[in-house]
């Protein structure tokens, strides 16, 4: 079992298979040109699957494959049926932005994917081009058809932005609501990378938008889920991932493994140790020793509801890290 050293079972490995992505997210990347990084840093699918077979023998469970837009590196599916055969309990998931997933995603659920959570922020085709800045809407959509008719377990994700999507939330819960898909509203979560001027809803916010229409009980956290559940009249099930709140951490069970070969232990701050030459010397000794290290030194919590200063978010970006 791997446990933190704040005697938390770290049992969830996040991997970012890559940090390009074909949308320009406000949120994530808005003006990233391309942040070249030579093919050679980044880790062979190999690689990472030699890693991948200690965690899962030192006890984790699930696996989300993340990236930039994992779709974008060719052979995803086939590294997610290296796992899937290798462990095939595993919890095996991936968040994509949607956007390539029309013709993917019978082969994903094929390889062994079970779970995908796909990124959708609006429903209106404009306010999609001005937050990815590509006109992406209506590839989304067939793509989270398509997940659903592969019988993968579909979830929406939405970043709520005030200005941008409140008016929104509402209709992006009856559209996951009408395709038996649970909707998460994640509160934006400020970095060097985004847009300056956004503004996040926070989780009171969310809350208050969707009691104009429904009356909703707090269900509350779902094991292994950062999200918070709540619940409407009819029994639907919505979640809020709030990092800004105090205690959002202390149920923390995860870990990143990103394309370049870090394991990122928090999003909120820079540190990490790279396995990469660990894994490019065949060495998994030494990769579990350095993932225990990782472990030990895991921050107890994030700080976005007291930050310091601006200067103490890691200026890793969530291209880099998955999310
Ligand atoms: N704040 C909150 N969520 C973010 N994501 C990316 N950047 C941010 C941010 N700054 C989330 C989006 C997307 C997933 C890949 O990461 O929800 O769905
Ligand atoms: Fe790409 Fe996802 Fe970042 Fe948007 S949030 S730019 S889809 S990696």
């Amino acid at each position: 079992m791997l446990i933190d050293g704040h005697g938390r079972v770290v049992d969830y490995l996040r991997v970012s298979v890559t940090q390009r992505c074909n949308f320009r997210c406000k949120y994530c990347m808005p003006h990233t040109p391309f942040d070249w990084v030579p093919h050679e840093n980044i880790l062979k699918f190999e690689e990472m699957f030699e890693f991948i077979k200690v965690a899962i023998d030192e006890g984790v469970k699930k696996i989300r494959i993340t990236g930039g837009e994992p779709l974008v590196r060719k052979d995803v599916d086939k590294f997610i049926k290296m796992i899937s055969d290798y462990a095939p309990e595993i919890d095996l998931a991936m968040t994509t932005n949607g956007y390539f997933l029309k013709n993917y995603a019978l082969i994903l659920k094929q390889a062994g994917l079970k779970r995908i959570n796909i990124s959708l922020d609006t429903l209106d085709p404009k306010k999609a081009h001005f937050l990815a800045q590509k006109s992406v809407l209506h590839n989304v959509l067939e793509g989270f058809e398509a997940a659903i008719e592969a019988n993968l377990i579909v979830k929406i994700n939405t970043v709520a932005l005030k200005g941008v999507n409140d008016n929104e939330l509402i209709s992006l819960l009856e559209f996951a609501k009408a395709h038996n898909s649970t909707i998460r509203f994640i509160e934006y979560m400020e970095n060097i990378h985004a847009n300056d001027e956004l503004k996040s809803l926070k989780r009171d916010e969310i809350l208050e938008i969707i009691s104009q229409k429904y009356s909703i009980k707090e269900v509350g956290k779902v094991k292994n889920s950062p999200s918070t559940m709540y619940s409407i009249e009819d029994g639907y099930q919505f979640g809020i991932i709030d990092p800004h709140k105090h205690d959002f951490c202390d149920t923390c069970n995860r870990i990143r493994l990103s394309a370049e070969g870090l394991l990122i232990p928090c999003l909120y701050f820079d540190e990490a140790l790279s396995i990469k030459d660990a894994l490019r010397q065949n060495d998994i000794k030494k990769a579990t020793e350095i993932l225990r290290e990782v472990l030990r030194n895991k921050p107890e919590k994030n700080r976005w509801e007291n930050k310091i200063s601006e200067h103490e978010i890691s200026t890793r970006a969530f291209y880099q890290t998955g999310g």
